[in-house]
C-alpha cells in the first residue's frame, strides 16, 4: 500500500541523508526501521509524509503518488509521530490535542469524544486527559502526542523512537497498543526488543542507504552484521 521508490532526501547545506531508498509496506504490515544516529531514519518519515522535499524519487499510497497531493491530505491517510513529542503537542490540554484530528477532518463532536476516550483509554493515559499539554512530563508528552495521532484512525502509522523515555508499563501498554492495531506501521527504533518483539520486518538504514530490508529473527540476531552497520 506504501510504496517508496528511489527516495533521495538533501538539505538545504547540502547534506544528502536519504540516498536511494525502495521498499513497500503492505497492509497491516509492521516494519522496524533501524540504523546509528543520523542513518537518517527521522529524515525518512518526514520525507513520506510531505514535511521534506525528495530530490528524487516517489511516494505513493494506495496507487496514489503523494507529491501530487497536499500534506493535509496525505496526513489523513498517514499519521506521524515524531521524534520529539514537542513537536506534536500544542493545544492547552491534553484531550484537545487527541481531539485536534478529529476535529480537523470534520467528525461529529460525540465521534471526536469517541475517538479521544478510546486513543487515551488504549494506551492507558486517560487520567491525562485534562492535563496542560505543555507540563506533563517527557514520557507523558510520548504517550500524549501517539494518542494525538491515533485517534486519526490514520492508514499507515509512521513512529519515530516511539517508546523513548517511556517506563516500563506506559512500554508494555504502547507495545500491546501498535500490536492490536489494524494499521500497518513503519516504527523508527534503537529498541532493538521492541523491534523485534512487534515487527517481523525491519530495513536497516546506513548513512542514508538501505542495506538490508529482511525476517527480524534473521537480521537481529546476526550481531557482526548489526555491528557493521554501526548497530
Ligand atoms: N536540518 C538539517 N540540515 C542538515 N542536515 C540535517 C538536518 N537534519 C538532519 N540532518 C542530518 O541528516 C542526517 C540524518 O539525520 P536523521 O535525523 O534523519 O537521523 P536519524 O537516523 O533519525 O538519527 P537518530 O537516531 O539520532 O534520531 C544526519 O547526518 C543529520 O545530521
Ligand atoms: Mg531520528
Amino acid at each position: 500500500m506504501l510504496e517508496v521508490r528511489g527516495l533521495s532526501v538533501t538539505y538545504p547545506d547540502g547534506k544528502e541523508a536519504v540516498s536511494g531508498v525502495s521498499f513497500a509496506l503492505g497492509d497491516d504490515e509492521r516494519v522496524a526501521l533501524i540504523g546509528a544516529n543520523g542513518a537518517g531514519k527521522s529524515t525518512l518519515l518526514r520525507s513520506i509524509v510531505g514535511l521534506l522535499p525528495a530530490s528524487a524519487g516517489e511516494i505513493k499510497m494506495d496507487g496514489v503518488v503523494l507529491s501530487n497531493i497536499s500534506v493535509s491530505e496525505i496526513r489523513r491517510k498517514i499519521g506521524i509521530v515524531f521524534q520529539n513529542p514537542d513537536d506534536q503537542l500544542f493545544m492547552a490540554n491534553v484531550r484537545d490535542d487527541v481531539a485536534f484530528g478529529p476535529r480537523n477532518m470534520g467528525l461529529p463532536e460525540d465521534e471526536v469524544g469517541r475517538r479521544v476516550d478510546s486513543a487515551l483509554g488504549c494506551l492507558g493515559i486517560s487520567h491525562l486527559g485534562d492535563r496542560i499539554s505543555d507540563r506533563l512530563s517527557v514520557g507523558e508528552k510520548r504517550m500524549a502526542g501517539i494518542a494525538s495521532v491515533l485517534s486519526m484512525s490514520p492508514n499507515a502509522l509512521l513512529l519515530d523512537e516511539p517508546s523513548s523515555s517511556l517506563d516500563p508499563r506506559s512500554r508494555r501498554a504502547l507495545m500491546d497498543t501498535l500490536q492490536s492495531l489494524p494499521h500497518s506501521a513503519l516504527i523508527a527504533t534503537h529498541d532493538l526488543d521492541l523491534a523485534g518483539r512487534l515487527c517481523p520486518r525491519v530495513i536497516i538504514l546506513q548513512d542514508g542507504r538501505l542495506r538490508a530490508d529482511g525476517p527480524s529473527d534473521e537480521l537481529l540476531s546476526d550481531l557482526k552484521k548489526l555491528e557493521s552497520y554501526g548497530l
